[in-house]
């Protein structure tokens, strides 16, 4: 079972020209409203790739039906819970090219007591994961607990603030990054190095870089694997990295060799920038097939 403490969004998405520049303003030729969170996107996206997963995280009265969303791609809701105070929201613009600037605000999500990490934890078994985000509050506290617990715990720095560098990291087991989360970590500007310096200040983490369009490496006490990705038509880049995580951590659950966990992962990545919306509608590993360009 991945136990996933993330945060729960509801996207407001806006399709423009381009991303507004300081003191523009610009109609949008779409709005839709889309149950988003980096936190519920990898939740998602474990469930339809076919793993166990139970979201930790908390909603306000208006995100109710974001339950039913995650509840339909058969993830564990029991563990969220809903408050009386607005829950997070995104202000999401996503240009012709299907690029994207979101502006987040946490509400709910920055409001997980102490005592409901140790709750959702309680009922943790040995060969559980512990999947965190970083649009929560507390998370030094769930790194810690879960890590206490001999639970692993697999971070995604995202999106990456000051904060993360005092996080206990070294209690990290698993990092998934992209190159700009590398570069923030290691103060490295190239994969090559964010990889080798990660190695360096994380010797027993295993660490997973994610380079877009270009596919992912991984790397860990032993070996360095690289999967190629695949060029398809972007309509919609959000939420390209939250199923990755997704598909990957939900391959190496099913104890899948690394490589195929990486080229699963790319591919899901792939489709997904296909669809819109943050948290995408795939299908279980072995039914996953790219659409034809
Ligand atoms: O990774 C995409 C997500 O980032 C969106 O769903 C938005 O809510 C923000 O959290």
């Amino acid at each position: 079972m991945i136990i996933n403490f993330g945060s729960l969004n509801i996207d407001h998405v806006y399709r423009l020209d381009h991303i507004v520049k300081p003191g523009e303003t610009i109609a949008a030729s779409d709005y839709a409203i889309f149950a988003g969170g980096k936190g519920a996107n990898q939740s998602m996206a474990v469930a339809q790739a076919g793993a166990a997963v139970r979201h930790v995280g908390k909603i306000g009265p208006e995100g109710r039906w974001m339950l039913e969303r995650l509840k339909s791609a058969g993830v564990d809701v029991s563990s969220i819970t809903v408050s009386d105070k607005p829950g997070g929201h995104a202000i999401i613009e996503v240009d012709k090219n299907g690029q994207n600037a979101i502006v987040i605000h946490g509400g709910t999500n920055t409001m997980i007591a102490t005592d409901e990490i140790d709750a959702a934890l309680a009922s943790a078994h040995a060969g559980d994961l512990v999947l965190i985000q970083n649009e929560i509050n507390n998370i030094p506290y769930i790194i810690e607990t879960a890590h206490a617990k001999g639970l692993p715990v697999c971070l995604n720095p995202a999106p990456m603030d000051p904060g993360v560098i005092a996080y206990p990291l070294a209690k990290v087991s698993i990092f998934v990054i992209n190159e700009t989360e590398g570069q923030a970590l290691t103060g490295k500007d190239n994969p090559k190095s964010i990889l080798d310096e990660m190695r360096v200040a994380f010797p027993t983490s295993r660490v997973v870089l994610t380079l877009g369009a270009a596919g992912a490496v991984y790397t860990d006490e032993k070996e360095r694997i690289r999967a190629e990705g695949h060029k398809v038509k972007a309509v919609d880049t959000t939420g390209a990295g939250d199923t990755f995580i997704g598909y990957f951590l939900a391959a190496l659950a099913s104890t899948m060799p690394v490589q195929a966990c990486l080229e699963i992962a790319n591919m899901a990545a792939a489709i997904a920038v296909t669809q819109r919306g943050a948290s995408k509608t795939l299908a279980k590993i072995g039914a996953l097939a790219l659409p034809e360009n």
